[in-house]
């Protein structure tokens, strides 16, 4: 995802909290800077003024997402956006080991109200994807939304 981001912004701030991932990332190169945080963003949320939070198929990792919807919110200039693409409701198939996985996936309707709750305006929810698995096909929808310009 951030080959395709990346060609689009002057920086990105790529934050993971797995050293694997990490060490993948750090071995591309990318036509932007890329600042890399090791970090649990529950736990330590940014107090940077971002103009974009994009975040692809991590949410369903995260215990309490009225939470993290309020840290991104925080994390935001004013006017700035969010874009979260995640699995709509599976039956828990998705994932082989469920080490992590805090979510079957998400009712979009629950997942916009924690947006809207949070503060968020302009939100919207698409079809993203479906990703094809051997014993099954899963939805993938992309919510979108802003923070306020003031
Ligand atoms: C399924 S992977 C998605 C990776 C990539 N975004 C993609 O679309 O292929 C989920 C990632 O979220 C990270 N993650 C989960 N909870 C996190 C948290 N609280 N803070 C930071 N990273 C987290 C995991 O370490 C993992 O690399």
């Amino acid at each position: 995802m951030l080959e395709q981001i990346a060609p689009n912004v002057s920086s990105i701030v790529a934050i993971d909290n797995s050293p694997s991932m990490n060490s993948v990332l750090s071995k591309k190169q990318l036509p932007c800077k890329l600042t890399i945080k090791e970090i649990d963003i529950t736990k330590e949320p940014i107090n940077d003024n971002f103009d974009a939070i994009i975040s692809s198929m991590t949410i369903h990792h995260v215990k309490e997402v009225d939470k993290l919807f309020t840290i991104f919110y925080k994390m935001l200039k004013p006017n700035g956006y969010i874009a979260l693409a995640d699995l709509d409701i599976e039956d828990g198939s998705f994932h082989t080991i469920d080490t992590g996985v805090e979510h079957f996936g998400f009712d979009r309707e629950q997942f916009k109200t924690w947006a809207k709750e949070a503060g968020f305006k302009d939100i919207k929810i698409q079809d993203a994807s479906i990703v094809k698995k051997p014993y099954g096909e899963y939805g993938v929808f992309l919510l979108t939304a802003r923070k306020s310009k003031k």
